[in-house]
């Protein structure tokens, strides 16, 4: 356990206790935001930037310019996610502030919920729920709630799980896809060789992918090049019973031409834990009954979420002290003039104006 350590950390909203209990016996002054329904403002973000020393942040809170421009003694931003399209990074570095991520923990459990949304779409688990629910199961019939086969099935026709983007929980939800008996293929523009190294599936490409595959499932970060990087011409040029899974962000789908390719049939069902426009959905997407629909639970396993709290927290005393934080995702400030002059700017703890 750390000790020592002074300084100021605000969390955007609570997080497991484990982390805030790791801050606080570090010694730091720990301020969480109100209740878990409830997200700081822009303005409330911007009064606490310019008085806090860490930013423990979530991933629902945007970080942009103005604030960190207006964050003079910011140590550093601890994020409680492993996606960090929340905070623009750009600007961070420039300002020679250190930003981190949880990684690694959460990639097993995500892989699980991929997993259990494909599994879903493809067996219409959700619709044959709520069949029941209503009461309308009254005599079994060979043609009630037909779905598509995940594994070859009596027919032995093997089927392909198609994986955008072979990072971390790409692989893992590769690893799985042996249990199914199914032919893997991925593209990974940037480093297609590690697709082919990792004797899980073949290096394709996105146009062979969409073309090819019963399944595809999203694992790429969100960023200006993967921003609907599936749309109305990729979904187009999917198969009719291909199910499209994504647990990685919404905006790396036109969710308004998903729904006009679930409604006309151009793709059989989706899975779907993330969306554009998060907490919103597009216009017509829960209407749909071919859609699981999933409120962004992808790493929500109790053992993850203790993990990922542990991590932010760790990272965040590390900021505190003007340390390298461990998983620093732009460890380049460490060698910059801006980072150099702003730890020396202010002593942690030292008052600061809050108004
Ligand atoms: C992440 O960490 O980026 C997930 O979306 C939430 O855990």
């Amino acid at each position: 356990m750390v000790s020592g350590t002074s300084g100021r950390v605000f969390v955007t909203r609570p997080i497991p206790d484990v982390g805030l209990d790791f801050l606080r016996a570090a010694g730091a002054h720990v301020e969480v935001w109100g209740g878990a329904g409830d997200a700081p403002a822009h303005h409330d973000l911007a009064q606490w930037l310019r008085g806090c020393d860490v930013l423990l942040s979530l991933l629902t809170e945007r970080i942009d310019a103005t604030l960190l421009e207006g964050a003079p003694h910011l140590r550093g931003i601890a994020n409680y996610a492993v996606g960090h399209d929340n905070i623009e990074l750009p600007t961070a570095t420039r300002l020679g502030i250190p930003v981190s991520n949880t990684p690694d923990v959460l990639t097993e459990s995500t892989a699980d919920l991929t997993w259990a949304l494909l599994l879903g779409a493809a067996r219409r688990v959700v619709e044959a729920d709520r069949y029941m629910r209503l009461g309308n199961y009254r005599l079994w019939g060979p043609k009630l709630l037909l779905g598509e086969d995940v594994s070859p099935g009596c027919e032995g026709a093997t089927k392909q799980l198609g994986i955008i983007g072979f990072g971390r929980i790409g692989q893992a939800v590769a690893r799985r896809a042996q249990g199914f008996s199914m032919r893997v293929v991925a593209h990974h523009p940037s480093a297609p060789e590690r697709v082919e190294r990792s004797g899980l599936a073949a290096a394709v490409s996105l146009e062979q992918l969409l073309a090819t595959s019963d399944f595809v499932s999203l694992h790429v970060p969100l960023t200006e090049t993967t921003r609907h990087l599936i749309g109305a011409a990729e979904l187009g040029a999917m198969r009719s019973s291909a199910v499209l899974v994504n647990t990685s962000r919404g905006a790396v789908v036109d969710e308004k031409a998903l729904v006009e390719a679930l409604a006309s049939g151009d793709i059989a069902a989706a899975g779907l834990d993330v969306y554009e426009h998060e907490p919103a959905m597009a216009t017509g997407l829960a209407e749909l009954p071919n859609t699981v629909l999933l409120p962004h639970i992808g790493s929500a396993s109790r053992g993850t979420r203790d993990a990922m709290a542990r991590i932010a927290a760790t990272n965040a005393v590390a900021m505190l002290r003007g340390e390298a934080a461990p998983q620093c995702i732009n460890p380049e400030i460490y060698d910059s003039a801006a980072f150099d002059a702003r730890i020396r700017r202010l002593q942690p703890g030292e008052p600061r104006l809050t108004t």
